[in-house]
């Protein structure tokens, strides 16, 4: 009964935003389904992976996780993908694409365990791009499976703030939030901010069991025969 209420409050929370709209959505250029999708490992997702140092790490050293690394520069992927290819990571797909578009022609809901957006741009002059700003947020926790987790992680207090403000009171989700060790170097931008001495955040949101969205049944066509 509890939980029921719970999801009733996400559900009404949820109507009274916004809603994205998939539907209106082309599929990036050259778009085909990595073949990767298939897999039975746990789904892990990067957006805006850069020149892809985190990803790579993270492919070698969880060689049981498919990651699907997207970035949408293309000078940043070029130098991503070809580090890729020397290394040779078959869990690991580095994707040339806008996130969102593939996001919404890629995935099936409930399908990605862990989603990771390092050190994002700012979108200091326009938080309307923020990704927890974004009616899009909601289609993203779509397609999180109930447990999985987002990791966001800046360098921008008041981003961090917001997104840490928007998960509990606007998307109702529990989260934690750490400030990143000092001899962290996951990516190129923490390397650089916390060699400035910057500190650094980390949001660890969790999608809870019973978590309802808009977007639980919707499907793009060209995912449409796959099992839900
Ligand atoms: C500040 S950089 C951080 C790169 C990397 N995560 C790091 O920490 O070194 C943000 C990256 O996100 C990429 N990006 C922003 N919006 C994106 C989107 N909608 N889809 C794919 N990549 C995106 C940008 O091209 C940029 O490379």
């Amino acid at each position: 009964m509890k939980n029921q209420n719970i999801t009733n409050e996400i559900k009404i929370s949820h109507q009274k935003k916004r809603a994205f709209q998939p539907g209106k959505l082309s599929p990036p250029r050259n778009f085909s389904i990595p073949a990767a999708l298939d897999s039975t490992k746990p789904l892990v997702l990067e957006i805006g992976a850069g020149k892809g140092m985190h990803a790579l790490s993270f492919a070698a050293a969880h060689p049981n996780q498919q990651l699907v690394a997207i970035e949408r520069t293309r000078n940043k992927f070029e130098a991503f993908v070809k580090l890729a290819q020397q290394r040779k990571l078959a869990n690991l797909v580095p994707v040339h694409a806008d996130a969102i578009a593939w996001t919404v022609h890629a995935l099936s809901p409930n399908n990605v365990a862990r989603i990771y957006i390092l050190y994002p741009n700012p979108e200091q002059n326009n938080p309307n791009q923020q990704w927890l700003n974004m009616p899009f947020f909601e289609f993203l926790l779509s397609r999180l499976e109930e447990g999985g987790q987002i990791i966001l992680a800046t360098n921008i207090e008041s981003y961090m703030d917001n997104a840490e403000h928007k998960a509990i009171t606007g998307w109702q989700l529990p989260t934690s939030r750490i400030q990143v060790p000092q001899d962290s170097q996951r990516t190129h931008f923490e390397v650089k901010y916390l060699a400035r001495n910057e500190i650094c955040w980390q949001l660890t949101i969790t999608k809870p069991k019973g978590y309802s969205t808009r977007f639980d049944d919707w499907k793009a066509k060209s995912i449409e025969h796959t099992q839900l």
